[in-house]
């Protein structure tokens, strides 16, 4: 179940992207945090603990949401806005 639901920005335009390998879509205007949490109920998994995280300050200040691309690319998820087509990789499949 997603960790956000939609209240807005419901009629902008969808923007495909993948998360993990699997097809997404998120919303012109979404940060990656947004588009992410509104497929599932985490980011991805604390490095520490395996917790599941879904960020924190929520405005490029804590590191705490850190996703990449398949490239390599490190983005920070709350301050990145989608880009359609964007491959993004977490590790969010390593916790239980
Ligand atoms: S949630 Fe803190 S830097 Fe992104």
């Amino acid at each position: 179940m997603p960790l956000l639901h939609r209240i807005t920005r419901k009629e902008h335009r969808p923007l495909s992207f993948t998360l993990d390998g699997v097809p997404c879509a998120g919303r012109d205007g979404d940060t990656l945090l947004t588009a992410i949490l509104a497929q599932g109920e985490r980011l991805r998994a604390s490095e520490f603990s395996g917790e599941p995280r879904a960020g924190f300050c929520q405005m490029g200040a804590c590191q705490d949401c850190w996703v990449a691309l398949e490239g390599g690319e490190r983005l920070r998820a709350c301050s990145t806005a989608l880009v359609a087509g964007m491959r993004i990789v977490t590790n969010r499949r390593s916790a239980a």
